[in-house]
């Protein structure tokens, strides 16, 4: 009896394991034979609520404006928005502290706005994610206007409250994002509350199951309206160390600072293990409600291993972690073909077949264009990023803006400035303000955002630099990007190829992608000089010469590609070849 039950446990469990080791090909075989989820082959792209399109003359970009543009981002061929926070909310964080979770502030329109626009959007075949922000609410938010009003309140618990040091001072050194320090004395009940953001971004305490509860019915509220996923606000932050043990103080100082301030290792507040078991919980409530839903997550860690982590232990976890390699250093700044090549090739390492998000600017960092642009060859510049953007194994993100090549326009004096921590370390860090001015869509005043006063200045490179001039002009970046877009939609290599790198140049990244019988190679000249790229031989089974599927210059090879190929300084280029 014994044995044979022992038999059919150990046979179950040789079972379990032969299914965990297979997990990662079977998603691979259920992309190929089955159906595949949406949001492996989108294309995203983000809007800022307040910047895009103001359509009640009130300075500030709202939901309707964003209705009115689906048309235009139908064109572009995006086959999902993601839409930055337009809840309730004091706006100190410009919608990231957020006062109430089941609603529209009225600066951006009202619930049945909402409704329209997914309704028009879904008409056009565009999903439309939502941020869901869950680390923290608003100071605002009745969740913390009871817990704060006294020690026995039921709510008390569903923040981190804790009581000074003896001496009085604040219970541990963590410091904040926006700095200088995450602990704030709440002076009538005579404890401090924790906040990772600013003092009016209170953390919510992710320990105690009611708020597990209660924060996952704002997750049915929205699917069940329709949107179709969530961005998941600062997810690495959801839980802090239960002993509160202080961090350890790095040597450099905060940019900005002279006296005091050092940088933390966040070991205690940030990517605790706990994160994940939230995680495969919210994707069960998630795939509950609407399997076909996604969640992106927000996670800016530094190494790989950690961001694996958020897919889940046996990826029931996060659809897609956001990965931020390209947007943190090496790559942030050096357009190196040999920095880009190790960065991806490190991706592809530690992602085993997974799929990944690529993504080169948002609300929260200074824009790619001028990242990587030197001043003379922005533009051709903007189209080799672009290519690579919308050619490597994942699902891009664009945001609002880059496909026109709009510039990160900082505030020039500090009166100017809107996001509050540019305020406090002016001018080492003049806030984000700059990535966020309002979208250019003409040459009409206020670059045709609003008719009011921005909220932001509109940057005067609007009379050239818009939509409308770009619309008309076959070679512009708008135009180029569109190429891609339709280019990625209709090949079954940039959907869902293998990706290898090709050649080791120290001046052209080139790769290839692999599906079907298609074979695509991009070669991206990084260097400001001419440079010759030999791209491998096209698979036995094709025709011996490759197709030029796109270029960021103008050329013709009428015979098609099968020798050397001279690149002209920062060309792009795609060539492609199909199997008999
Ligand atoms: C990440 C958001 O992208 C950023 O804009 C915000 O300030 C923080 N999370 C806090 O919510
Ligand atoms: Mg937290």
């Amino acid at each position: 009896m014994q044995s044979s039950k022992f038999k059919v446990q150990s046979s179950n469990s040789l079972l379990l394991l032969l299914v965990l080791l297979l997990l990662p090909q079977a998603a691979g075989a259920q992309a190929r034979g089955g159906k595949t989820p949406w949001w492996k082959h989108a294309v995203f792209y983000e809007i800022y609520p307040r910047s895009f399109k103001d359509s009640d003359g009130d300075g500030v970009g709202d939901l309707n404006g964003i209705t009115s543009k689906l048309e235009y981002l139908a064109r572009l061929g995006v086959d999902a928005v993601w839409i930055t926070p337009f809840y309730p909310s004091p706006q100190v964080d410009f919608g990231y502290d957020v006062s109430d979770y089941e609603a529209v502030d009225p600066q951006f329109g009202t619930l049945a706005d909402f409704d329209r626009l997914i309704k028009e959007a879904h008409k056009r075949k565009i999903r439309v994610v939502i941020d869901f922000v869950l680390n923290h609410t608003s100071d605002q938010h009745p969740f913390f206007k009871e817990s704060r009003s006294s020690r026995t309140n039921p709510k008390r618990d569903w923040y981190i409250w804790r009581d000074p040091k003896p001496d009085g001072s604040r219970p541990n050194n963590w410091s904040s994002s926006f700095g200088p320090v995450a602990w704030t004395l709440d002076e009538q009940t005579g404890q401090f509350y924790y906040h990772y953001f600013y003092p009016q971004q209170p953390e919510l305490n992710w320990r105690n199951p009611a708020v597990e509860r209660r924060m996952f019915e704002t997750v049915r509220f929205w699917l069940k309206r329709g949107a179709d996923g969530f961005r998941l606000d600062a997810i690495n932050y959801l839980f802090e160390d239960p002993q509160l043990r202080d961090n350890p103080v790095l040597p450099e100082l905060r940019p900005g600072t002279t006296t005091g301030e050092h940088l933390q290792e966040k070991k205690y507040n940030r990517d605790l293990p706990e994160v994940q078991d939230v995680m495969v919980r919210l994707r069960a409530f998630n795939d509950s409600v609407n399997p076909e839903s996604v969640l992106i997550g927000e996670a800016y860690v530094p190494k790989w291993e950690e961001l694996m982590r958020y897919y889940g232990p046996s990826d029931n976890g996060v659809h897609l972690p956001f990965n931020f390699f390209l947007i943190m250093e090496p790559a942030r700044t050096h357009l190196d073909a040999g920095v880009f090549r190790s960065v991806i090739e490190a991706s592809e390492k530690a992602l085993r077949g997974r799929w990944t998000t690529y993504v080169l600017s948002n609300h929260d960092n200074p824009r790619h264009y001028d990242r990587y642009g030197d001043g003379k060859h922005n533009d051709l510049i903007a189209k080799l990023t672009a290519t690579m953007l919308l050619t490597l194994r994942g699902s891009p993100f664009l945001y609002y803006g880059e496909e026109i090549g709009m510039t990160t326009t900082e505030p020039k004096t500090i009166d100017e400035v809107r996001d509050p921590v540019g305020r406090r370390y002016w001018p080492a860090n003049k806030g984000r303000d700059g990535e966020r001015t309002p979208m250019q869509w003409d040459a009409t005043a206020n670059a045709g955002f609003t008719t009011g006063k921005p909220w932001l200045p509109v940057p005067t490179s609007y009379r050239e630099r818009n939509v409308d001039a770009q619309e008309g002009d076959a070679n512009s970046l708008l135009s180029f990007y569109r190429r891609l877009v339709e280019l990625r939609r209709r090949s079954p290599a940039l959907l869902d190829g293998s990706y290898a790198s090709v050649g080791d140049d120290p001046h052209v990244y080139a790769y290839q992608r692999v599906a079907r019988g298609q074979q695509v190679v991009v070669a991206l000249n990084m260097s400001n000089e001419r440079q010759t790229f030999r791209p491998p031989p096209p698979t036995s089974t094709g025709p011996s010469v490759y197709r030029l599927a796109l270029s960021s210059l103008p050329r013709t090879e009428p015979r098609g590609v099968s020798g050397e190929l001279s690149l002209a300084p920062f060309e792009a280029v795609i060539l492609e070849s199909r199997g008999q």
